[in-house]
Formats: structure tokens, C-alpha cells, sequence
């Protein structure tokens, strides 16, 4: 399959920067990326179609061990890839940086599944560790946005995402589509070692197919995140905090607003606070409390008690439906309807737009920040 990228995909649309028209592009890239990789006709039960999964049933079950690699956004995806293929495949799952993984000599145990993620395909770090990996005798598969890139033509499979040209520096529709190809190939990995059946996988692949739908949703509610934006654009520092996906799903919508409008923010693991980093909670600062996981909601709810009495202004992301926050906190955005597992899909994007209009209210160029490069392809 080859989808074109022409001039006219690449312009900015109407949209004042590409960061927001790549935000708004992420329906399509979530059905570009989900539908070729599934079968999908009316009336049917939808299912995975075999031949575009990368590896066969027997080669999954042999896996013992997966590494990924990444940089950046990339490995931030991985980190939620971990979180769903152990949680529901049951294979043991670590996720590197590039830049570590290279330097480090790492142990390649047999039967190890490498899986690079790289939006470009053309990141030096990503590539160092696929070669390192590749050297030491492991099959690689890669998840990359570009056809013929480094990354695609070095690794021994690859499973694309169907995103279209990404420009603004800052990750957004890769990411999700990168989650996209996580999700399916979780669901590959149970189908295949028996942790789920063809009917498990079906009705999780019929939630996958609604989120594209959900998501625009998200996106019909901008002004509120503008209008939040415009209320916190000129804080020093931004926490955000999170359990188990939440955490990792933390850590990208961190960098967001760090990359794009130079605002000091850190994520925390919520069970790290009382570890040290509550000392930086003081009245009026900033915190971001994801709490979309119904398992860690009440451990979430101790820990936003903690820096609400701090003085720390609360914005929450909690689930559909979820009122048990609202006295607890200052605001609360609510996702749609989801299940847990596919939450963080969809928990980025309030997120993504969060970190765009504090940029613009800053008055920073969102698409092209300082110092940073959209692929770095030296050290
Ligand atoms: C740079 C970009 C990030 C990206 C990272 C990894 O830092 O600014 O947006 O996540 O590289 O890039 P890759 O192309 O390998 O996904």
C-alpha cells in the first residue's frame, strides 16, 4: 500500500500553524493507520488481517523478551506500547532511548523482539541502536511514518503509520498513530499466544474504529483549552502527574508545552511526590493531574489532596461521567466515553491543544521552536 504525499497535504490548510492542523489531523491519521491493517466490512465483525501483521503465529510465540527503541515522542509512545503488551499479552516489555541503549553494550537475550519507533525513520540515535541490536542477531521491526527512510529499509520488518507529512516540530498525529500500531499489534501478540480469542480482539478493534469519531469530538471542545490557556500562560512551571499509563501519557504532554512554549514542566510518577518533588508545589503553581485509570483513581485523588492543600491550582482529566473529582480540584476537563485501555489515545489531545494555545498566548513560533529540529539526524 502507498499513499501520496502531495504539496497540497503539506500546506497548513486554513489552520494559523501546522501543529494545530496536524492536531486536527489526527481522525484521519487514527482510521489511515487502523484501517489498512484490519479487515472491516459492513455487517462483519472486524478482524486483524494477517497478512499485514508483521510477524507470523509461530515467531510470536517464540518471543520472550521485547525492547523498544526510541527517542523523544517516539519512545514516549513506546512506553504505552510497554504498559498495554504486558498488561494484556503478557510478555515482558523495556523501553530505551536510543541515545542509552547505544552506548551501554546491552545484553540481547535470545528470542528478543526489537521494535524501533521513529516518526522519521531518519533519527541517528534510533538508528545507532537498530544497527547495535541487528549486529547482536535480533530481528528488528520497525514503526515508522516514511516510506524509504533509514529506519524502514534497515529493519527486518516494518509496520507503517499512516500520518501523512508531520511538520511542526512538535509530535503530535505521529504519536498517536504510533500508539494506533502499538494497540493492533498488542492485540496481534494475545490473538496469537491465546490471551484473547477472535471475539476479544473484534470488539476491541470495533472501540479502535470509534475513536477517530471521539477524537473530533476532543476537538470540537477547543475554545475551553484556549480559554484555560489564556488564564495560565504565564507560569513559570507546569507538573503534571500521573500513575501507570498516565504517567507516561505525562511525560509527553510535558514536552509538549516544554518544546513549544519554553514553560518549566516536569512529569512525576503521583507515588514520587511525597519522594521529594512535592517541595516544589507552592501556592498558585501549576499541576495537571491525569487521571483517566478507574484502578488508580483513588491513589490519584490522595495525591491531588496533597498539592491542592499545597495551594497548587488543579486541572484534572478524569473519564466520562467521573463527578467524584469535581469539589476536589479547580477544573476538570472529561474524556468521552472510553474504555480504560484505549484512553491515552485519546487523553493526549486536550494535552496537545493545552501546550499549543499557552504557546500561542506566549507568542512563540509553535512550529519551529528554538533550538530544536524536527528529525536530528547527528549526535
Ligand atoms: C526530535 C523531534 C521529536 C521527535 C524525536 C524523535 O526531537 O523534535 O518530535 O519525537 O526527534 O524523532 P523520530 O523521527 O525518530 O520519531
Amino acid at each position: 500500500m502507498h499513499i501520496d504525499w502531495t504539496i497540497k497535504t503539506a500546506e497548513k490548510g486554513g489552520y494559523e500553524h501546522f501543529m494545530l492542523k496536524e492536531i486536527h489531523e489526527q481522525p484521519t491519521a487514527l482510521r489511515d493507520t487502523l484501517l489498512p491493517l484490519i479487515n472491516h466490512q459492513e455487517g462483519e465483525a472486524p478482524s486483524l488481517r494477517e497478512d499485514m501483521m508483521p510477524l507470523g503465529a509461530d515467531e510470536v510465540r517464540k518471543i520472550e523478551h521485547i525492547s523498544i527503541l526510541a527517542c523523544g515522542t517516539a519512545s514516549h509512545a513506546g512506553l504505552i506500547g510497554k504498559a498495554m503488551i504486558e498488561k494484556y499479552a503478557r510478555i515482558p516489555v523495556d523501553v530505551d532511548i536510543g541515545s542509552e541503549y547505544r552506548y551501554r553494550d546491552p545484553i540481547v537475550q535470545p528470542n528478543t523482539l526489537f521494535i524501533v519507533i521513529s516518526q522519521s525513520g531518519e533519527t541517528a540515535d534510533t538508528i545507532a541502536a537498530l544497527r547495535d541490536a541487528q549486529q547482536k542477531g535480533a530481528t528488528v521491526l520497525a514503526i515508522t511514518n516514511v516510506v524509504g527512510s533509514t529506519i524502514s529499509r534497515e529493519a527486518d520488518k516494518v509496520i507503517y503509520t499512516w500520518a501523512g507529512p508531520e511538520i511542526a516540530v512538535a509530535s503530535t498525529k505521529a504519536y498517536i498513530s504510533q500508539l494506533m500500531v502499538l494497540y493492533v499489534l498488542m492485540l496481534d501478540f494475545c490473538l496469537k499466544r491465546g490471551k484473547m480469542d477472535a471475539a476479544q480482539v473484534s470488539g476491541i478493534l470495533g472501540e479502535l474504529l470509534e475513536l477517530p469519531q471521539k477524537a473530533q469530538l476532543i476537538l470540537d471542545q477547543k475554545d475551553a483549552v484556549q480559554k484555560f490557556a489564556h488564564q495560565f500562560f504565564d507560569r513559570e512551571h507546569a507538573f503534571y502527574l500521573g500513575r501507570g499509563v498516565d504517567y507516561s501519557l505525562a511525560m509527553e504532554a510535558s514536552l509538549k508545552l516544554k518544546e513549544i512554549s519554553y514553560v518549566h514542566s516536569e512529569a512525576y510518577a503521583a507515588g514520587e511526590l511525597k519522594h521529594g518533588t512535592i517541595a516544589l508545589i507552592e501556592e498558585g503553581t501549576l499541576v495537571v493531574a491525569l487521571a483517566t485509570q478507574d484502578a488508580l483513581f483513588e491513589k490519584m485523588l490522595s495525591n491531588i489532596t496533597e498539592v491542592k492543600v499545597r495551594g497548587a491550582k488543579v486541572l484534572a482529566l478524569v473519564n466520562d461521567g467521573n463527578h467524584q473529582i469535581d469539589n476536589e480540584v479547580d477544573y476538570v476537563w472529561y474524556l468521552p466515553p472510553v474504555s480504560n485501555m484505549l484512553a491515552p489515545m485519546l487523553a493526549i489531545i486536550p494535552m496537545q491543544l493545552l501546550a499549543y494555545y499557552i504557546s500561542l498566548e506566549k507568542g512563540c513560533d509553535i512550529d519551529k521552536p528554538r533550538n530544536l529540529a524536527k528529525s536530528v539526524t547527528v549526535e
